[in-house]
Order: C-alpha cells, then structure tokens, then sequence
C-alpha cells in the first residue's frame, strides 16, 4: 500500500462491502475462536485497523503495527483509544516501543505475507515469533494465485511454512477461508502456527 489515499480508498471499499450486507468481521471472529476474551493480540499489517477495532470491541487487549502512515492515519481517527505504532515489521522489536513482548495472538490478515518486501518474509516472521509468548498463535491468511492477489503472487505455502519453522513455529491448522473451510489446495489459505 503506498500513496497518500490508499487508508481512505482501502477503507471505503469495506465500508461499501459492509453496507452491501457482506460479512467483514470473518478475520475477527477466526481469532476471536481461538483466545479468551481478554488475550493480547498484535495485529500484525493492521493496515486501517479494521481487524483489530473488531477484536478490541470484543473485549482483546490490542496493539496495531503498520509502515503505512496513510492506512495508520485511518486507524487512528477510527479509534484514538487504541495503540497504534508505525513500524516496519521487519524491524519490529515490541521492547523498544515499551510493548511487552508477550502477546497471545499475532493476526496478519489481508495479504500481509506476500506484499512485504521480497526477502524479509523469514525475517518478519522471527520477528512475530519474538512477540509472542512461547504457544502463542501466529495467524495468517494470504492469496496464493493471481485471482486472489491484489499484486503478483509471492511467497507459497511452502515456503511460508519453512519461514514459520525457522523461527520455532509449529503448523497446527490451515483453512481455505476465515470462516475455516477446510483447506483444499486453492489460491487461499489461513494458517495457523504454534510458537
Ligand atoms: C492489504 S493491507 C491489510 C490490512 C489489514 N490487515 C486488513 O486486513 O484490513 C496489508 C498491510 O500490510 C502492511 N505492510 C506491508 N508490509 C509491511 C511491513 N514491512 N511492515 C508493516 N506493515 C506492512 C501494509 O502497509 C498494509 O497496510
């Protein structure tokens, strides 16, 4: 994402998907499935928050990361309450921000994997895992072909899953959708990973 519009032009096309009826809190209820109200959740590529002012109203105890200051600018007239922090993830040690680094859940919804810079993915992902506290939840949904990717396709499954062990991740689920169908070799996956 980059462009001084692109928070503005990424949020009207949820607004517009939620007036038409369509279900945008999937990524959101996923997590909420897997920990207790009141888990901290990093969200990892929060983007215009919108995954994250979810699960904060439902009770989560979050923390929002993006390097765009246009999608964060968003994030933060929508909800000034909540942390939000401009940061590459690539370079994000929760420590020096004065986050502990001891979250339950890291969500990167939206495509987060593949529209890092090519080369940081393995990176990135030590530094999810460094944000979590040992068994916490790295989750991750992504496009893995042309027709569910806004960019050319990046990194595949396998080559996530080999990032995922590197950093001490075990592969305990994957899904074809965020309302988790079961995974069937398509363009879309949710993974998730067990520190
Ligand atoms: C398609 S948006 C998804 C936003 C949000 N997670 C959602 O589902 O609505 C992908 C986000 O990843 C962020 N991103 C990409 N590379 C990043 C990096 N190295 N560090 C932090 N954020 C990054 C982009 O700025 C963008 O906001």
């Amino acid at each position: 994402m980059t462009g001084e519009t692109s928070g503005h032009d990424y949020a009207a096309r949820f607004a517009a998907l939620a007036r038409s009826g369509k279900d945008v809190h999937g990524e959101a209820r996923f997590c909420a499935a897997l920990v207790p109200v009141g888990a901290r959740v990093l969200d990892a590529g929060c983007g215009t928050g919108r995954v994250m002012i979810r699960l904060a109203e439902l009770g989560y105890d979050c923390v929002g990361v993006d390097l765009d200051a246009s999608m964060l600018a968003v994030a933060r007239r929508q909800a000034p309450e909540l942390p939000w922090f401009q940061v590459d993830l690539a370079g994000f040690e929760p420590d020096r921000l004065g986050i502990a680094a001891d979250f339950d859940l890291v969500v990167a919804a939206g495509n987060v994997l593949p529209l890092l810079a090519a080369g940081t993915e393995t990176t990135v992902v030590e530094r999810l895992a460094g944000a979590l506290r040992p068994g916490g939840l790295l989750v991750a949904g992504f496009g893995l072909d042309e027709s569910h990717l806004p960019v050319p396709p990046g990194i595949t499954l396998p080559e996530y899953d080999d990032c995922c062990a590197a950093a001490g991740f075990t592969l305990v689920d994957r899904f074809a959708t965020w309302d988790a169908d079961p995974y069937d070799g398509g363009g879309y996956a949710v993974s998730v990973h067990r520190r």
